[in-house]
């Protein structure tokens, strides 16, 4: 997979690019990466990036130019590339947008700053528009940084073991299971038995109960769109009939 970004703060992307499963990832191959810095296609002994509004009004907007020129010649690089603008109107980012990012070999990521870019530009050159949530960051860099972790990860071979990402909470609409690892015994608290117990089916059992309940409790909205199956209505029922039993026990 080849991921670009344009920015003019290349080097803000140096250490992401050389820590942990990212850095593995372009070692293996599995990942270029480059970071582009706009100033470069700008023209003029200060290389000016931004401009005032047109019809004026507060902060400054992305010149187009330099832009322009940054994304084409990322493209005569990929040119199959599918060109990403990071910004807070774009839409909203979650699991099921990183899969299907995962399948692309190619994207451009724009990283926004000042207000905007030219409409121009976002008219003739970008293709789609993301968002990380409904909060204004200083520029789209954090932004296409975590779209570049949760996409990377998806990619096969990235993460050694091919299972540890369909495991994922959100990847089957339900958080991820309670984990635990050695001490059997930390400040008091034991590893439920199940998980000692080598029993493989009655451990799955455990995981599918224990990733309903932290739904349940941490993500409640998940469960309203889900659609149970015959085990997880089972395990729902069993619950059911605990409240009734405590609720009856009260009154
Ligand atoms: N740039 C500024 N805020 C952003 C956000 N919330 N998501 C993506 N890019 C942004």
């Amino acid at each position: 997979m080849n991921f670009s970004v344009l920015t003019i703060f290349p080097g803000m992307f140096d250490d992401f690019a050389s820590h942990g499963i990212i850095r593995r990832a372009i070692e293996s191959g599995c990942l270029r990466f480059g970071a582009v810095d706009i100033r470069d296609f700008a023209e003029g002994r200060h290389r000016v990036t931004d401009d005032r509004p047109y019809g004026g009004g507060s902060g400054m907007v992305m010149k187009p130019e330099p832009l322009a020129a940054a994304i084409k010649a990322a493209k005569d690089i990929n040119p199959e590339g599918k060109t990403i603008l990071m910004s807070p109107q774009g839409r909203r980012f979650d699991q099921s947008e990183a899969q299907a990012l995962a399948s692309f070999r190619d994207i451009v990521f724009v990283c926004g700053r000042y207000e905007g870019v030219d409409e121009r530009v976002y008219e003739n050159y970008i293709d789609d528009e993301l968002s990380i949530g409904d909060y204004v960051l200083t520029g789209g860099e954090l932004a296409a940084m975590v779209v570049m972790d949760a996409v990377i990860r998806l990619v096969p071979g990235v993460l050694g073991n091919e299972n540890s990402s369909a495991s994922d909470s959100f990847s089957d609409g339900l958080l991820e299971h309670a984990h635990y690892t050695r001490p059997d015994v930390f400040e008091g608290k034991s590893v439920p038995e199940v998980l000692l117990s080598g029993h493989h089916e009655n451990i799955e059992d455990w995981r599918t109960e224990s990733a309903l309940i932290r739904t349940f409790l941490k993500r409640p909205d998940l469960m309203l769109e889900r659609h149970f199956s015959e085990q997880e209505k089972q395990i729902l029922q069993k619950w059911q009939r605990y409240l009734e039993t405590l609720i009856g026990d009260n009154s």
